[in-house]
């Protein structure tokens, strides 16, 4: 009995530890993770895939993980070009969602940029507010 109450002991804190820690996310994640649940979510879906011919995905994107300002202008302006991520073509255009704020878009982009199998540094709301009006 000792040792099953030793053993669910230390599974537990493996687990704790495990959830913690090594892939550790930004302090902003959760905050960027209910943004993106409001206002990309419907058009980019849950896991980031996109829509097939529709809408282009956010996993792997050189747009999600590249050049930040390149990153925050799609957001600050929208985009209406057609691109090709991914090897496919996309000619939809995105609405600008500038009515977010400078925390919020920091935000939304730091969880994207973290999540859908991406790696890539934070950005800050002093980067979005560099460029807002530009
Ligand atoms: C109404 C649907 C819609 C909404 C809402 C939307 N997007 Fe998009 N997004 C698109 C479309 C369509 C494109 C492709 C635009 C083009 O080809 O010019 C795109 C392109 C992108 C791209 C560049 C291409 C890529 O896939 O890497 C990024 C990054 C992006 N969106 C992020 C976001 C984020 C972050 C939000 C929420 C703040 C958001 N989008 C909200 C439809 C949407």
């Amino acid at each position: 009995m000792k040792k099953l109450i030793l053993t669910t002991a230390l599974l537990g804190t493996g687990l704790a530890a495990f959830l913690q820690g090594g892939n550790s996310k930004p302090a902003n994640y959760e905050a960027g993770k209910k943004v993106y649940g409001q206002v990309c979510l419907s058009c980019h879906m849950t896991d980031g895939s996109g829509v097939p011919g529709l809408n282009p995905p956010l996993q792997k994107t050189d747009w999600v993980t590249g050049d930040k300002k390149r990153l925050i202008n799609v957001v600050l302006k929208g985009l209406n070009d057609p691109i090709t991520v991914n090897g496919e073509e996309y000619a939809n255009p995105m609405p600008a969602q500038a009515s977010l704020s400078d925390q919020q878009i920091a935000d939304v982009l730091t969880y994207i940029r973290n999540s859908f199998g991406n790696k890539a540094s934070a950005i800050t709301p002093a980067e979005v507010k560099a460029l807002r009006g530009k």
